[in-house]
């Protein structure tokens, strides 16, 4: 792959990356799409990458469909499909790990201690082997958004991150390879999630400033589904993920949730600029 990206670089054509997890979805395809539009040849990726997991999360369980991801991917007219071993990319003696610090001690960081260290670890070995001018990522993880983003300004990367926006399911659920998991009682009440955040935008068009204000509502709805149990809730500066309790004119913040829906664990989020 690495071989192949240097030949294309030494052509003058531009790589666009699309780093996954594969049991693709809209949300996957859009930022195939963005790469597609910006760059000369796109490369996905499909890769469950063991270290972005704790001992108790769902490395074994992770959905998988490789035909399925195959076919999508061809019918989208991707240029690459990069679908390393995990072996490949994690030999025996393999020891080195990429971290950020800061911004990954909070909200998902506390809930999941070792994630962002294999996910930055993941997404540098990627990079370095696929050599992209540009990489795609989804803004439904909003915090894993910053953090590449902080990664790659603070190490001189020699690429741009695209951040691309949420893609949701026509009632509002935001697409995920983990909604698979969910029952059909659990896939009405995952609609919490979205409802929660479309209830804290129409509280801040309403003119409320005040951020516990805002979370009750929030948490409100979240409680009204039975199988519901809340990880966390927060508004969030944008740039520095601090929380607040007011907010601004001409500030931008993040609406973050996570929140288990039986024992599937999602997450959403939402983007406020205050104009006025
Ligand atoms: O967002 C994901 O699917 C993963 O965290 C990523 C970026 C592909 C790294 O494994």
């Amino acid at each position: 792959m690495q071989q192949y990206s240097n030949k294309l670089r030494s052509e003058g054509k531009s790589i666009g990356f699309v780093p996954t997890m594969g049991y693709l979805h809209e949300g996957h395809i859009s930022l195939l799409r963005a790469s597609k539009n910006e760059c000369v040849v796109s490369v996905v990726s499909i890769f469950v990458n063991p270290t972005q997991f704790s001992p108790n999360e769902d490395l074994a369980k992770y959905p998988r469909d490789f035909e399925r991801d195959f076919s999508l991917l061809e019918k989208e007219d991707c240029d690459i499909l990069f679908y390393p071993e995990p072996s490949e990319i994690y030999p025996p003696n393999y020891q080195t790990y990429v971290v950020v610090d800061g911004i990954t001690n909070v909200l998902e960081g506390q809930y999941r201690p070792t994630h962002f260290r294999g996910v930055t670890t993941i997404v540098n070995l990627l990079f370095n082997i696929v050599l992209p001018h540009k990489a795609y990522f989804g803004q439904k993880d909003a915090q894993q958004c910053a953090v590449i983003l902080k990664m790659v300004n603070d190490l001189r990367m020699n690429l741009e991150v695209r951040i691309c926006p949420i893609i949701r399911e026509s009632d509002g659920l935001a697409m995920s390879s983990r909604n698979i998991y969910l029952s059909d009682a659990e896939r009405i009440d995952a609609l919490v999630l979205s409802r929660a955040i479309i209830t804290a935008n129409e509280l801040i068009i309403s003119g409320e400033r005040n951020v516990a204000e805002i979370l009750n509502a929030m948490v409100a709805i979240i409680n009204r589904a039975k199988s519901s149990s809340l990880d966390y809730i927060e508004i969030v500066d944008f740039f520095t993920f601090e929380k607040v309790e007011k907010l601004f004119k001409g500030k931008k913040y993040l609406i973050l949730i996570a929140c288990k829906i039986g024992k599937t664990r999602l997450i959403d989020n939402d983007i406020i600029t205050i104009n006025s």
